[in-house]
């Protein structure tokens, strides 16, 4: 009798887990027509921004950020230059030699930066920063000295949101992905690296300042003219694209001699009551460090992908004892199952999930775990990649529709390309072919044929590159 009474308690707790995936499941469904309606709530919110303030001139949902690029690189750029870069987990140094059409030579330094700078104080992070260029410069050999009185130039690329003043000058709006520095909100971050760089001595000029999507749509239109828009599927996610300077009621007075601007969305704002939002998620925003921010990104990015399916497994551990009687220690602990983890596990393909039985062992401590529950956990990382990817398209679209390109116009097939960048979208096959059959679904497959993702290669970096160059002082070096 107590064998039987076990089995059924067992048959019913499964039940109730099951229950739990399913409801999840379904809260997280993306049908066409509801990411249709997202693609146009985009579309909306991307007028809304351009305009400054929406029509009862509230502040907008979209901050449409003025990038004070007009000319994006011609390809005629040459020289040696230098960029930061500084958004996601690893802090990266850059030296590009530009040979007018051609990259000549690129040296990297990465690193990752130390959690407690992410939480200090400005004159912190800046001074490790500054301290990192200055070994980098440091090491290099003789055949990197400049000429007497011309000073090294770099591009800043700083991926959180930024009021740009011109190229070079920007107040931070505020942090994104973890990044909690109160004193910094608010200053020109470009002024900070100065101070930083000569307290360690360092002679060198920023000559751009530049977001991660804008340094990416950069080194994409170096190597494809047909490329239209940039987006970053990382840590966290954002988007930038080339508009009409007359499309940009906020840019009043200020007209760009090529009639374009480069507009850096920050599209991790974006929010509408068609997003697919569950309990788990409003969890998850609970317990960040900006709650009620970036909601967007918090279903998309690689930052929360993880979380959000831990938060779930805990769930279901509490309410179905879904790992048994006790709850695994492990899994009460926030962020401790990463997104790579996640992308791991989903393309787990040995037939006893073998890649799945050693994450939940070494990260959540979690073992002996059945063949049944394995696949559920597969099945978790599927809903939330899914969705994730899904909604990413949906914000894609949302560009297509507002640069006139979702259609087939005259007859006339426009090649429209976005180059695409982040380690979530480099490093996660599953989330990435997700969204390029999404794209195609939604935009049906005569117009899909003539809009094609490009992974960009490192493209941020050389675009930051780029685009130190084609701001330098030194004119006469660049303009060919
Ligand atoms: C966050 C930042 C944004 C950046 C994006 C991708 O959304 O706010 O500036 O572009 O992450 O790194």
């Amino acid at each position: 009798a107590v064998v039987v009474r076990r089995r059924m308690q067992r048959t019913k707790r499964w039940e109730k887990a099951m229950a739990i995936v399913k409801d999840f499941e379904e809260k997280c469904g993306t049908p066409t027509w509801k990411l249709e309606k997202v693609a146009d709530a985009m579309t909306q919110e991307m007028h809304a921004g351009l305009a400054a303030s929406d029509s009862q001139g509230a502040p907008t949902m979209l901050k449409m950020l003025i990038t004070y690029v007009s000319n994006l690189p011609s390809g005629d750029e040459k020289g040696l230059f230098y960029a930061l870069d500084l958004g996601g987990t690893n802090f990266r140094v850059l030296r590009v030699q530009l040979g007018g059409g051609a990259v000549v030579n690129q040296e990297v330094s990465e690193v990752s930066i130390p959690l407690d700078l992410m939480v200090g104080t400005s004159e912190a992070l800046f001074d490790f920063i500054a301290a990192e260029l200055a070994k980098f410069v440091e090491q290099e050999g003789p055949e990197f000295q400049l000429p007497p009185g011309r000073q090294r130039e770099l591009c800043f690329t700083f991926s959180f949101p930024v009021m740009q003043s011109s190229i070079a000058s920007g107040n931070l709006i505020k942090w994104t992905k973890g990044f909690s520095i109160d004193d910094a909100v608010g200053q020109d971050v470009v002024a900070e690296l100065t101070r930083a760089m000569a307290r360690k001595g360092l002679d060198m000029r920023v000559s751009a300042l530049v977001n991660d999507t804008v340094g990416t749509l950069a080194g994409g239109r170096y190597s494809n003219k047909d490329v239209v828009a940039a987006v970053i599927l990382g840590t966290g996610t954002n988007a930038a694209y080339v508009e009409r300077a007359n499309a940009i009621p906020k840019l009043r007075g200020l007209l760009p001699k090529s009639g374009e601007m480069v507009i850096n969305m920050e599209w991790g704002t974006f929010w509408s009551t068609d997003l697919p939002f569950t309990e788990y998620d409003y969890v998850l925003d609970a317990e960040s460090l900006n709650p009620g921010e970036q909601m967007f990104e918090k279903i998309i990015s690689g930052m929360y992908l993880g979380e959000i399916v831990r938060i779930v497994l805990c769930k279901m551990a509490e309410e179905a004892s879904f790992f048994g009687d006790i709850i695994p220690p492990k899994l009460k602990i926030p962020f401790t199952l990463r997104t790579p983890d996640l992308s791991a596990m989903h393309h787990d393909t040995s037939s006893d999930l073998k890649v799945v039985d050693t994450k939940l062992k070494n990260i959540l401590e979690i073992s002996n775990t059945s063949l049944e529950m394995r696949k559920v956990v597969v099945q978790l990382c599927n809903i939330v990649a899914t969705r994730g990817a899904r909604l990413a398209a949906a914000g894609i679209l949302g560009i297509l529709i507002k640069l006139g390109r979702d259609k087939i116009k005259d007859g006339e097939k426009q090649r429209t390309v976005i180059a695409l960048d982040g380690g979530l979208y480099e490093h996660y096959a599953e989330y990435r072919k997700c969204l390029e059959n999404t794209l195609k679904e939604l935009l049906g497959e005569e117009v899909s044929e003539s809009i094609v993702i490009e992974q960009s290669n490192d493209g941020s970096g050389i675009g930051a590159a780029l685009l130190a160059a084609s701001h330098s002082q030194f004119l006469e070096v660049n303009k060919s």
